[in-house]
């Protein structure tokens, strides 16, 4: 379990910028881009409108390349991907957050229109191998079990594994989690990492990471163990309940698709690349990440 601890202050420097823990495969970050210019962008680039917009467009270069990008996600993990009935996603549907952001700009690259599945967070992998998706951007993290069943893109963010208590709980370390029960959403690392690390038998798995969060707010179980930025909506969405300070385990983000499907792969990563270079990576996660 050791080499899972990451210290806080790595974890705080996470937390504040995803750019500052970005991939380390592409020479170009996006940390070059001031934080006034990113929130400038997404003034700019962002509103409603150019959105729906953005749709059309999309909708018409699709009708000339006949193409539809279908990404599969688990859209309950908010700031990544969530439902937001006042809000219209780069599908259409009420499906927003970073992942669907970084989805529909990839869609656009190519000229294709983008089609979002929402499904279980363990169906998702099922779902590229069947080939009824496209690709998966569901905050998922790159994992060496992963990568014997799906091809991953280049990163595109840095997160923490933390772990959430509520307020009057003895648990005050990672450690302290030895014995106690742990909630998780089914089949994320979360599971996978509780499961190794405290026993099967301490672990309640949840098809939701909220209804994990509910459990902890029932008393149901002692400690929830989700990716640090759901973690923090999830922490401010419910009264009594805070993060630990130390995170449980550093991970990447990627996309993934079927294995060798290298065609897709080669234009995601050069979609994800420009994303990078132009500064619109950065806008987005701005756009639903505030740093503190
Ligand atoms: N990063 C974790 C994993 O890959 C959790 C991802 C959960 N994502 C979601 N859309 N529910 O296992």
């Amino acid at each position: 379990m050791k080499k899972r601890f990451l210290t806080a202050a790595a974890a705080a420097i996470c937390a504040v910028s995803l750019a500052a823990c970005g991939s380390s495969s592409t020479g170009t970050t996006t940390a070059d881009t001031t934080a006034a210019e990113a929130a400038e962008d997404t003034t700019a680039a962002e509103g409603g409108d150019s959105a729906a917009e953005e749709t059309e467009a999309a909708e018409d270069e699709t009708e000339a390349s006949g193409g539809t990008l279908v990404m599969a996600t688990n859209a309950e993990f908010p700031p990544y991907e969530y439902h937001d009935s006042s809000q219209v996603g780069p599908d259409g549907s009420d499906i927003v957050g970073i992942d669907a952001e970084i989805a529909g700009a990839i869609a656009d690259q190519m000229g294709m229109d983008l089609v979002i599945e929402d499904i279980a967070f363990d169906s998702l992998i099922p779902e590229l191998q069947s080939g009824k998706a496209d690709f998966v951007a569901a905050g998922m993290t790159v994992t060496e079990d992963r990568l014997v069943n799906v091809d991953f893109s280049d990163t595109y963010a840095t997160a923490v594994q933390s772990v959430i208590v509520t307020n009057d709980s003895d648990i005050a370390s990672v450690d302290d989690l030895a014995g106690k029960k742990i909630g998780v959403q089914q089949g994320t690392t979360g599971d996978l990492y509780a499961t190794d690390d405290f026993g099967d038998e301490n672990v309640d798995r949840y098809p939701k990471g909220v209804d994990a969060v509910q459990a902890l707010v029932q008393g149901k179980v002692d400690a929830v163990i989700i990716d640090n930025e759901p973690a923090k909506v999830f922490v401010g969405d419910n009264e009594g309940l805070k993060l630990l300070d130390t995170a449980y385990a550093e991970e990447e983000y990627a996309i993934a698709v079927k294995k060798g499907n290298t065609e897709l792969l080669d234009q995601i990563n050069a979609a994800i690349a420009e994303l990078k270079d132009s500064g619109e990576l950065e806008s987005i996660v701005a756009k639903y990440i505030t740093a503190e």
